[in-house]
Order: C-alpha cells, then sequence, then structure tokens
C-alpha cells in the first residue's frame, strides 16, 4: 500500500514570500528584513503558545507578530495596511514545482493530505485560491488538538484522522522544526530545501530524504518504499 503524505503548507507548498510585494509598497527597503522577521515571530508565537497550553488560531499568531514586527521597525501601518496585509496571507500563491508534484503522486495513488498550523477554513481557502485542492485526500488542521506544531500530539493526530500508520506516513516539509518534530515521533520526513541559504538545525536528527523541489519526491519515494 502507497505512503500517506503529509504536506506542510506555510513555506512548503504555499509561498509566503507572497505578501512581499505588499510589503515593498508599504516600506520599501525594509520589507525582505520584515517579511523575514514576520515569520519568524509568527512561528515564535505558535511555539510559546504550545508550551504554555494557550492555543489561539494561528492567524492570531500571524497577526500579533504584524502588530510586533510593526514596533520593532517602527513602521506605522495603517489598520487598512495591517487589513491588506492579513488578506493577502489567505491568498498565498503556490510555489511553481507544487503542482506538478502533487498530481504525479495522485496518480500514483499516495494518499495525499494538506497537514498544517493554519485552521482547516484558512488552508481550504488557500488550497482552493492556488487550485490545487483537487489533489489533497483532505486538509489536517492542529485545531482539532489545540496544540502546533512540532508537538508529538500533531503528528499522532495526523495519524488517527487519516487512518495512516507511523511506519507508512510521510512528512514533506521545508521548515527544519517541522521535520525534526515528525522525524522525532517516529514519521519518516522529506525536508524540501527551498533555498541553497536553508540552514537544517544542527540537532543530529537528519531528515530522510532532501528535495529541492515537490516534483523530486516521488522518484525519491519510489527508492525507499
Ligand atoms: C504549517 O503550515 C507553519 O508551515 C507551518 O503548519
Amino acid at each position: 500500500m502507497k505512503s500517506t503524505l503529509a504536506f506542510d503548507v506555510y513555506g512548503t507548498i504555499i509561498n509566503t514570500s507572497g505578501v512581499y510585494n505588499l510589503l515593498v509598497i508599504f516600506m520599501d527597503k525594509k520589507a525582505k528584513a520584515f517579511m523575514d522577521a514576520w515569520r519568524n515571530k509568527q512561528l515564535e508565537y505558535s511555539f510559546r503558545r504550545g508550551l504554555m497550553n494557550k492555543y489561539a488560531d494561528f492567524s492570531i499568531c500571524t497577526k500579533q507578530a504584524l502588530e510586533f514586527c510593526c514596533l520593532a521597525f517602527q513602521i506605522d501601518l495603517s489598520s487598512g495596511q495591517k487589513d491588506a496585509l492579513m488578506e493577502e496571507y489567505k491568498v498565498l500563491p503556490a510555489f511553481p514545482d507544487v503542482e506538478a508534484g502533487l498530481q504525479s503522486l495522485r496518480e500514483s495513488d499516495y494518499k495525499l493530505y494538506a497537514f498544517s498550523n493554519g485552521s482547516e477554513s484558512a488552508i481550504s481557502g488557500l488550497l482552493k485560491n492556488a487550485n490545487i485542492m483537487e489533489y489533497f485526500h483532505g486538509i489536517v488542521s492542529v485545531e482539532d488538538v489545540k496544540m502546533f506544531k512540532p508537538s508529538p500530539l500533531v503528528y499522532a493526530h495526523f495519524n488517527k484522522k487519516t487512518n495512516s500508520a507511523i511506519p507508512n506516513s510521510w512528512l514533506i516539509s521545508s521548515n527544519p522544526f517541522d521535520v525534526i518534530g515528525a522525524i522525532s515521533y517516529g514519521m519518516r520526513s522529506a525536508w524540501v530545501q527551498r533555498s541553497s541559504e536553508a540552514v537544517f538545525d544542527p540537532w543530529g536528527v537528519e531528515p530522510t530524504t532532501t528535495i529541492r523541489k515537490i516534483t523530486d519526491l516521488k522518484s525519491v519515494l519510489e527508492k525507499m518504499e
């Protein structure tokens, strides 16, 4: 039986740099540093909420991280500009390799799921807007267990919700914290190294495999299955 594949969303199939164009309009040369700080603070807030057992919808982490960055960068965005950025977050584009990669995996009878910190409704909106919803058997959101990645509870929830066994499931993610979390839980995991500058955390836990694009995945899985 072919494996069940959990695809991380933000940064793996969906490009969070999609907000960059708006940020350039609002803050010109500070846009790149602001966008990177925003993403890092958004994830930091999810980690802190997980440790504190103070779950909130991931969009709250995103919005509060945006507010933090406005203060830290001393950039006084209007509420309209903040709303525009939050709206943009709902319609981010898929990476160019994603559709072909998902299609080839679907045609080879792999079970594909979107698996995210984002709520089911947020992820559904993103996938529909990016026209890739049809390739997924379903969406699994951490909101069901009110915990965030990389808690083992969320990977266990994925296996339960998709009725998949740990040895027969993979996490596909560009986020090293997610890859290390899934492997530590017991799943196999492919790290999608979206940029040559991306560094994998030196924890002594290596990805099961490393790919550069989703279109590389099918041949790798077939060699390893
Ligand atoms: C996710 O989509 C945050 O990239 C992470 O769950």
